[in-house]
């Protein structure tokens, strides 16, 4: 496979929060990798702005290290590090006051794509944004980068929306949800819109349910400030977790447009039932050998926060109805594996024996790791002896099918910082999205608030807690075993 990467307009770039953590773990190291690929214009400039006192020179080297730590040692090239980095400058600037406006404005050019990545706490999005526009740095094709988390709620998200409203038009605001930059998240819709096997088959007719999975191993510990007054419904499924059931779930788009796009995904949302309690439970890990509880990682002993979920909802449209999609969320579980499984419906009528079983079609969506498709269909056992039946997979890993180079998919935050640049918003999240998103999950959060629920514990290393399994077990299903 050839790879083919498309180069960008030149642009100034300016990150603020140039310092932190995401900058430093994600977004450099992003663009190290896309300036690898050369698709990074030479003339192109980044710019980190922060409070902290720092020249070029001693941002430059901050940037090196976080290269050093956060990309592959075959990536690292000195000589190409070095030109990556003659491309990086720093302003001290104070969100909040005035130091380093003046210099920003003189420094940003007005000819060429303008983009400003708030990578800071969502309470200063309203001072950098009115600042952007009072030392006409800003203009109407300036773009605007915000990360998640986008409110707690929907009072708090729309308050967000209309902040960044009061200074920039939608079409300049790219909300990131980094999980819609996932190779095969896109692929989801590559399978879906550009094979026709599919599509026929991909309703409530033919699909028996859908599981979606993002499991990790880690703990929260070291974030478990911010963890505790979140939650995995904040913090994955109002956002990440929706997302990929949108993308499952929505009617076909009439253009690979970004407003086509999410139209279609907000119809899901505004589609999905309210949820009942027997549809959710929650969970919080205990300790074990390998680490703390989720009481002690997040030190607040009598924490009810939720560090795993797992809810059964219902899409009430007629592509739906009658098909469960069950979403599941957690940390410190057995594996880390994010995946979508499709379980397509039985044959409506076995021309075989009884004794060769029953078989169903299963459709694996794996996001990570090793992103690839795997479907299950069923065949005749090889070998005499009669009519027997067996589900074989029918497994494409990417990179097997499409060599090395596939294993090597630019990182989420590379292919939407690179969005950004390009002007397109299909991966990114629209205003009303959002908000939709909240006002399903307020009342979900205020309803087991209200009841007092506290999370059962799991133990860690397990797929969640027992209750989670029930939740299939009643409706005479089980949930896919987490494993990567
Ligand atoms: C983040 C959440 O948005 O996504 C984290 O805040 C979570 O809690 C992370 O660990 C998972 O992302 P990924 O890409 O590692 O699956």
């Amino acid at each position: 496979m050839v790879s083919r990467v498309i180069p960008v307009d030149t642009f100034d770039l300016v990150i603020f929060g140039g310092t932190g953590d995401l900058a430093r773990r994600k977004i450099l190291p992003g663009l190290y990798r896309r300036f690898l690929a050369g698709q990074m214009p030479t003339d192109a400039r980044i710019v980190g702005a922060a409070r902290g006192a720092l020249d070029d020179a001693g941002y430059r080297k901050f940037v090196g290290e976080a290269i050093e730590e956060f990309v592959s040692e075959k990536k690292r090239d000195k000589k190409k590090i070095a030109a990556f980095l003659d491309q990086l400058s720093y302003l001290t600037v104070d969100a909040r006051g005035t130091a380093g406006w003046k210099e920003l404005a003189t420094k940003i050019r007005k000819d060429c794509v303008q983009a400003f990545y708030f990578s800071v706490g969502p309470g200063l999005f309203g001072d950098i944004a009115t600042r952007l526009h009072k030392y006409k740095i800003a203009n109407d094709t300036s773009r605007i980068v915000v990360e998640k988390p986008f409110g707690r709620d929907l009072e708090s998200a729309h308050a967000l929306n209309e902040v960044l409203a009061a200074s920039f038009d939608e079409h300049q605001i790219y909300r990131i949800d980094h999980y819609l930059g996932k190779e095969t998240v896109q692929n989801l819709m590559a399978v879906r819109f550009a094979n026709v096997l599919f599509e026929p088959l991909w309703n409530a007719q033919y699909i028996d349910h859908v599981q979606i999975t993002v499991s990790e191993t880690v703990g929260v510990g070291g974030r478990g400030g911010y963890y505790d007054k979140s939650g995995a419904m904040r913090d994955m499924i109002q956002n990440h977790l929706m997302q990929l059931l949108c993308l499952t779930a929505m009617e076909p788009p009439s253009k690979f447009d970004p407003d086509a796009v999410r139209d279609e995904k907000l119809k899901v949302i505004r589609a999905l039932d309210d949820l009942v309690p027997d549809d959710i439970v929650r969970g919080q890990y205990g300790a074990d050998a390998d680490g703390p509880s989720y009481l002690e990682d997040s030190e607040n002993p009598d924490s009810r926060t939720e560090s795993f979920i797992a809810l059964r909802c219902h899409i009430s449209n007629w592509r739906w109805k009658g098909t469960p999609f069950y979403l599941r969320t957690g940390k410190r579980l057995k594996a880390r594996v994010s995946e979508i499984v499709v379980y397509f419906k039985e044959t409506p009528h076995s021309i075989f024996d009884e004794d060769a079983g029953s078989h169903a079609n299963v459709l694996t969506i794996r996001l990570q790791p090793d992103e690839g498709m795997d479907m299950r269909v069923t065949i005749k056992e090889p070998g005499p002896g009669g009519m027997r039946l067996v589900d074989v997979p029918l497994d494409m890993t990417f990179a097997d099918a499409l060599g090395p180079e596939a294993k090597d998919v630019p990182d989420a935050y590379e292919r939407l910082i690179m969005d950004v640049i390009r002007g397109n918003q299909t991966l990114f999240m629209r205003g009303d999205e959002v908000e939709a998103a909240w006002r399903w999950t307020d009342p979900i959060i205020a309803g087991w608030q209200a009841r007092g629920d506290k999370p059962k514990v799991y133990e860690p290393g397990s797929s969640g807690p027992e209750d989670a399994l029930m939740l299939l077990h009643q409706d005479g299903r089980r949930w896919r075993e987490i494993k990567s």
